[in-house]
């Protein structure tokens, strides 16, 4: 008799982040069952139905339907996409109070269900969404993270793609601290080609000319915005991201990835109560131990200013953390 657990997803918001998510799921047939909520429940159908039809073409069979709030019970993975449409111009920040009207209930609901597996949210902004939850949910901080920097990471790493046209996969490094304008490269810990980044941008200053780490952390942090205004979002980027979190999880491979999690005290890093990417290994109990950086002065300092922001903003709609109904 086969006695394996079969593994769920959930999730929740089918709009353009959301569709890509489960879109990139299923094409990499990373779980047995896919369960879509939206707040209009047509469409978690119509892409339930949409999806399904792909299956003659697909690596391995996904089970896709849409589901309700009883479904989050016994899945191995929540992931939140709902949120406001972001606007062009618009920052993360300013899409907060619509965001946790919309997030906020969601929460609640998924906490009724009696999920107990890992929550990744990815509705913005990410960090202050992701220290909510965790407070709202009473999960342990093992098993809630944000998408974080983990897409800015390989934002960074694709742009250095793009200048030596090479594998971005050959750059070892992180975009650490908040999703958003806060955010910085601790360009002493980046690696490429078995030398120090800034090593090598010197040793090929000729060929790269006008290159230089700030050009590739500004194109960086404005990427999304970039993005934004070509094609008035992003989605595709958002998403292989959030399915490699994913896939991480339900397949326990114990990647390090910069992702959103509760600092409390780690390392130098010296900051409480308060969400913000850093890589740390990521496996079927969630997040796991972190990695010393061992951080310049300078940059410990841009990670307290991301702390400092991130936690201003949580102050904003801690209150309503007393509601408990
Ligand atoms: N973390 C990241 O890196 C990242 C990247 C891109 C987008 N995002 C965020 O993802 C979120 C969604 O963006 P999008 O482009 O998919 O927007 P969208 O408008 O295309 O989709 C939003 C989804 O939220 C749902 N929704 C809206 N109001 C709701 C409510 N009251 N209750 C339940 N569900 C509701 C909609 O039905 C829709 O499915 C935004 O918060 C956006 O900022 C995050």
């Amino acid at each position: 008799m086969v006695t394996s657990h079969r593994s769920r997803v959930v999730v929740v918001g089918t709009g353009s982040v959301g569709s890509a998510v489960a879109g990139a799921i299923v094409l990499q047939g990373l779980c047995d069952e896919l369960v879509l909520i939206n707040h209009n429940p047509d469409k978690a159908e119509g892409l339930a139905m949409d999806l399904m039809d792909g299956s003659e073409f697909i690596g391995r069979f996904v089970s896709i339907r849409r589901g309700d709030w009883s479904d989050c019970r016994d899945a191995d993975v929540v992931i939140v996409t709902a949120g406001p449409k972001p606007k062009p111009g618009e920052t993360r920040f300013q899409e907060l109070g619509a965001a946790i009207d919309i997030v906020d209930p969601i929460l609640r609901a998924i906490t009724r269900s009696g999920f107990n597996g890992i929550l990744i949210m990815v509705s913005n902004p990410v960090d202050v969404m992701s220290w909510f939850a965790w407070r709202r949910t009473g999960l342990p901080r093992a098993q809630v993270l944000g998408s974080g920097t983990a897409l800015d990471t390989s934002r960074m790493k694709a742009i250095i793609g793009e200048i030596t046209r090479l594998d971005p996969r050959m750059v070892s490094g992180y975009v650490i601290g908040e999703h958003g304008e806060s955010q910085f490269v601790p360009w002493s810990t980046v690696s490429f080609i078995g030398k120090s980044f800034t090593q090598y941008l010197q040793d090929n200053r000729e060929r790269y000319e006008g290159v230089t780490t700030e050009v590739i952390e500004e194109r960086t942090r404005e990427r999304g915005m970039a993005i934004k205004a070509l094609r008035g979002g992003t989605s595709q980027g958002i998403a292989a991201t959030v399915a490699g979190l994913t896939r991480t999880i339900l397949w326990n491979e114990r990647r390090v990835i910069p992702v959103s999690t509760l600092i409390d005290g780690e390392y130098e890093y010296d900051e409480h109560d308060v969400f913000l990417s850093l890589p740390v290994a990521l496996d079927a109990d969630g997040v796991g131990d972190f990695v010393d950086l061992h951080l310049t002065g300078d940059e410990l300092a841009k990670f307290h200013e991301s702390a400092r922001v991130v936690r201003e903003h949580c102050v904003l709609i801690a209150d309503r953390l007393r509601c408990q109904s």
